[in-house]
């Protein structure tokens, strides 16, 4: 997985709780690279995991909760980063072209990068579906993502899970605008 995903994660930790914390997740995982990441750099997405456990751990918050907060910080630096990958006026318009634009586009930048598939089904004018499928079981990050997205377009939106298959490589996600 790409540092920026890492490097972004331990920003977001500093802030809501502290330098202090960042050092004792990094100390209490048992981490290859020992917590030193570089944004262009590519690591291994189990580091991510090791650290949000430990952070759930000493924090008391459960996983779930800390990626999807994590994934709504997260669209707000990627919206900045990239602002070229913006071009949708909509929120529905923007989550169909994950698939087929914004993440084709990522890979061109970052070959090496690891991303997960989504297709998408607008079921009418204020729900949609998207599918999410990877191995590395990042569906709460997505649901995180998805919010960032709705805030960003000015929507508000549920975000909620429909069915997950039980290992969390397949999830569907419902999206309802809730003044659309
Ligand atoms: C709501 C919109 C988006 C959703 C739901 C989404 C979803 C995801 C998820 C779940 C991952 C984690 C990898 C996995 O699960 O396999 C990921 C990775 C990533 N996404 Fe997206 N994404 C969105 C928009 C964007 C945008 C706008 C960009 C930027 C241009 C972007 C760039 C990336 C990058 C760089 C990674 C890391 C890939 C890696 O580490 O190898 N995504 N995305």
């Amino acid at each position: 997985m790409k540092g920026i995903v890492f490097t972004e994660f331990l920003e977001l930790v500093e802030t809501k709780f502290g330098i202090k914390t960042v050092q004792d997740i990094i100390d209490a995982c048992d981490l290859k690279t020992n917590g030193v990441y570089t944004s262009v750099g590519t690591y291994d997405h189990k580091e991510m995991f090791q650290m949000v456990g430990k952070l759930s751990e000493i924090q008391n918050i459960p996983v779930a909760d800390l990626l999807q907060t994590y994934g709504t910080f997260f669209f707000s630096v990627l919206s900045t980063s990239y602002p070229k990958f913006m071009t949708k006026n909509n929120l529905f318009s923007f989550l169909e072209s994950i698939d087929g634009y914004i993440h084709p586009e990522v890979l061109k930048l970052y070959p090496e990068a690891e991303l997960p598939r989504f297709s998408s089904e607008k079921i009418n004018d204020s729900e949609m579906q998207l599918v999410y499928e990877s191995s590395r079981k990042m569906s709460d990050f997505a649901i995180g993502l998805i919010k960032g997205a709705a805030t960003y377009y000015n929507t508000a939106a549920d975000v909620e899970v429909v069915k997950s298959e039980a290992d969390g490589t397949k999830v569907i996600i419902q999206i309802s605008c809730i003044d659309a």
